[in-house]
């Protein structure tokens, strides 16, 4: 058993309003004893019994580690002209990812693991201490699960998004490429998988593949969750709904009934700000979402088409100042509400029993997350107690 201190936190968030002050539960001049990697104590900086190890933070703030609830990490190539295309006035379509997975295709392990590892050491360092990430750049039975099986290497929230798109090979036949979904690429992703995903959307599947997809994905044994409404809404809330989707994500576009839909569900409301940034669209108002009480979760949707970031901060500041989400609020959903969207209750906070998953900001409160856009201030990040990025 070891264990270590970490003192002297001048502002301690742990989103637990029974030990501290407000919905984030806030504490200061407080500390935290870790006992192999777990919470094992919250408490008042002068009054921390005898530990193996003890570390002062001089001050700083500590948060819980972000929850990334939605990325796609596992893919090649570069689509950096597009997005230039598109800041000078193309719009954005579900079929860019085409270019990503003839990229991805042809990528070898070694490749694929270098870039997703990159990737991941930018989470770490931005603060996040779990990701999940999908598959869905290969669309084809072996790359598919090679995907999948590149990205357990580096985490249990797995996804499998074979129905992303419509792979060129199967134009104008997707009904016949959602059979191969949930025949013979979902027998073989299954075992790499933690959650089955799908785009319902104008330009990928409908709410009828969709379904099909989702209940294929549960009846090997896969959680759902489902890209909803980001280009249109043709109906992928109620779906979500529906089926009991862990969450529904972009919501783009959304109706005051699906807003009521998802406030009377256990389906978590992901909004992915980095989205509408790098594809220049409307953003959706949060306030509609939190008035109804539906529970709200922020994510960083990185990929190469639509949102190309790993910085929560930077989607909570962006959260903050077009979505009409308070400091408060945009801090919960990236961190209680993103373990809400993964179904977990050991991350997205700080109480005794937890994982000691933090993040040392080196800032007077949490607010500076969106008060400073774009600057880095992050210090340390701790997976299980043990720090995965040390500035
Ligand atoms: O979440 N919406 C679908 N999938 C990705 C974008 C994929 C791409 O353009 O490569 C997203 O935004
Ligand atoms: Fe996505």
């Amino acid at each position: 058993m070891s264990s270590v201190a970490i003192t002297d936190i001048g502002s301690l968030v742990t989103n637990d309003s029974s030990v501290g002050d407000g919905a984030l539960g806030i504490r200061s001049d407080a500390a935290i004893v870790v006992v192999d990697g777990k919470i094992a104590w919250i408490g008042d900086s002068q009054s921390v019994g005898v530990t193996d190890n003890r570390i002062s933070v001089a001050g700083k703030t500590v948060i819980p580690g972000f929850v990334d609830s939605h990325a796609h990490l596992v893919f090649a190539g570069d689509r950096s002209e597009e997005f230039s295309a598109r800041m000078s006035g193309e719009s954005y379509s579900a079929g860019g990812i085409k270019t990503t997975v003839a990229a991805t295709r042809a990528a070898s392990d070694e490749t694929l693991r270098a870039s997703t590892a990159g990737l991941v050491s930018e989470l770490h360092r931005g603060g996040v201490t779990t990701f999940e990430s999908k598959s869905g750049y290969a669309l084809d039975v072996e790359n598919e699960a090679r995907t999948l099986r590149i990205a357990k290497e580096f985490t249990d929230e797995t996804t499998f998004l074979g129905a992303h798109v419509v792979p060129a090979e199967f134009a104008n036949r997707s009904d016949d490429y959602v059979d191969l979904v949930v025949g013979e690429m979902l027998q073989r992703a299954k075992s790499y998988s933690k959650w089955i995903d799908v785009f319902c959307d104008k330009g990928a599947f409908d709410v009828d593949q969709a379904r099909t997809v989702l209940r294929a994905g549960v009846a090997a044994g896969l959680q759902p969750r489902i890209h909803a409404n980001q280009l249109a809404n043709i109906g992928a809330v109620k779906l979500a709904v529906e089926l009991d989707c862990a969450s529904a994500d972009h919501l783009t576009h959304i109706t005051d009934e699906d807003i009521e839909l998802l406030a009377g569900s256990n389906t978590v409301a992901t909004l992915l700000p980095g989205a509408e940034f790098s594809t220049r669209s409307t953003y959706p108002d949060a306030s509609r979402l939190f008035a109804a009480g539906a529970v709200v979760a922020l994510a960083t949707d990185c990929n190469p088409g639509s949102s190309f970031t790993t910085s929560m901060a930077f989607c909570m500041a962006v959260a903050v100042r077009d979505m009409g989400f308070s400091p408060e609020q945009a801090l919960l959903a990236a961190t209680g509400g993103g373990a809400k969207a993964l179904r977990r209750s050991d991350v997205g906070g700080l109480s005794v029993g937890m994982r000691a998953d933090f993040v040392v900001l080196n800032a007077p409160s949490y607010i500076h997350l969106s008060y400073r856009p774009g600057v880095d201030i992050v210090d340390s990040t701790w997976v299980g107690g043990k720090t995965v990025y040390q500035r």
